[in-house]
């Protein structure tokens, strides 16, 4: 490698900020990290304003505990998510993102029966990997009001049914059941067959956990996720909250059980549960946005399904140009399909500064 001024200005300037970057690292191209881009990403429901400060300190903390296991750190972790909602330990499972443990659900469940119950539209990225178990879905269509149809998941179950995927509030709709509707619909449905509850996005919508309940149920999970309103999507923790029967059966499928996540982000993930003011102004910021945004909507009369999440789904069909493609050529990029018979946009909430110029540029292409 030329050693010239450019890395020696580097290898200089990170060894004063006490990191020993090494210049393979730090000839990574720019383009590699998203933010230096410039890139507007608003297609995969994170967090626009990062980890919160707690995280950040336990980041730089902890990342020269990297040599070391994590056995310590994701027991403190454990007892620290436990006492946040409750429950005991022996209660949770950690995984690489609640994904894993979706994952791990559908193993578990992937005996004789086949048949996995879920929303249309709902969130589906785990799917494949069912499927590669053999499992079916049986998608049940929302109500008229675009919200889970607890009564026809109801119906749909028989003696085939392995499981039902409940994701509340909903993705993409951004639309929640109630809560207590919810509770009962679980308590009677898990008599028959289990019951899996995703609340990534409740903290948005202010929504109550049924983690009192999952605990009690060895029929019920409910799994959570560090990688939205605690902003670590890149950290990948998440966990299950069920009975200890069903977490000892879950623990088996991981090879070494809770130890997918590494000591930087066991530690992160327990300084942002200390942080509830960083909680309180992402809320805040986010209803800021849903509001520019809505405002947007109405202005160029687009049909949206108002949500309480980090992202709204509006309709498409109106815009006649390439919409996808034209914010793509302003480095604003969202999710695009077809739902409910038509062309649907999933925009995930960003900063302030983002979706003022998401809704520029919408209002520039609409
Ligand atoms: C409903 C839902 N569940 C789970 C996930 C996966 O999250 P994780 O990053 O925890 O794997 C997502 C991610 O977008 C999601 O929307």
């Amino acid at each position: 490698m030329v050693y010239n001024r450019r890395v020696w200005l580097q290898q200089s300037l990170t060894a004063l900020a006490g990191f020993a970057i090494s210049t393979d690292v730090a000839a990574i191209p720019t383009s590699f990290f998203a933010p230096s881009t410039g890139a507007i990403l608003l297609n995969s429901n994170e967090n626009p304003y990062g980890p919160s400060p707690l995280a950040q300190k336990a980041i730089l903390e902890y990342y020269m505990q990297s040599n070391r296991y994590p056995d310590d750190y994701i027991g403190l972790l454990q007892k620290k998510i436990a006492a946040h909602w409750g429950v005991k330990a022996e209660n949770i499972l950690l995984g690489a993102g609640s994904s894993e443990i979706i994952g791990l659900a559908a193993l578990h469940v992937s005996g004789k029966k086949k048949k996995i119950i879920t929303a249309e539209p709902g969130y589906k990225v785990w799917n494949g990997q069912a499927a590669s178990f053999g499992m079916e879905f049986e998608r049940i269509s929302l109500t008229n009001e675009r919200i889970t149809d607890l009564a026809a998941m109801l119906t749909a179950i028989d003696n085939t049914t392995a499981m039902v995927y409940i994701c509340n509030p909903n993705n993409p709709t951004g639309t929640f059941v109630d809560i207590n509707q919810l509770r009962n619909f679980t308590v009677e449905a898990a008599k028959k067959t289990m019951i899996f509850i995703d609340e990534a996005y409740t903290e948005y919508a202010g929504l109550e956990s049924l983690a009192t309940l999952a605990v009690v149920n060895p029929n019920i999970i409910v799994v959570k996720t560090f990688s939205k309103i605690y902003g670590l999507a890149g950290a990948r923790v998440g966990y299950a909250i069920a009975h200890p029967e069903t977490i000892q059966k879950l623990s088996n499928y991981q090879p070494w059980p809770n130890a997918a996540i590494s000591i930087v982000s066991a530690a992160a993930a327990f300084a942002s549960l200390n942080d509830i003011s960083y909680v309180q102004t992402i809320l805040t910021k986010t209803t800021e946005a849903r509001t520019m945004c809505t405002e947007t909507f109405k202005q160029l009369s687009l049909e949206y399904i108002p949500s309480q999440t980090n992202f709204i789904l509006f309709n498409i069909d109106p815009i006649k140009k390439d919409m996808i493609k034209e914010l793509k050529t302003k480095n604003i990029f969202v999710q695009s399909r077809k739902h409910f018979n038509g062309k649907w946009c999933r925009v995930s909430m960003g900063t302030i500064e983002e979706m003022q110029q998401f809704c520029a540029a919408l209002k520039e292409i609409a």
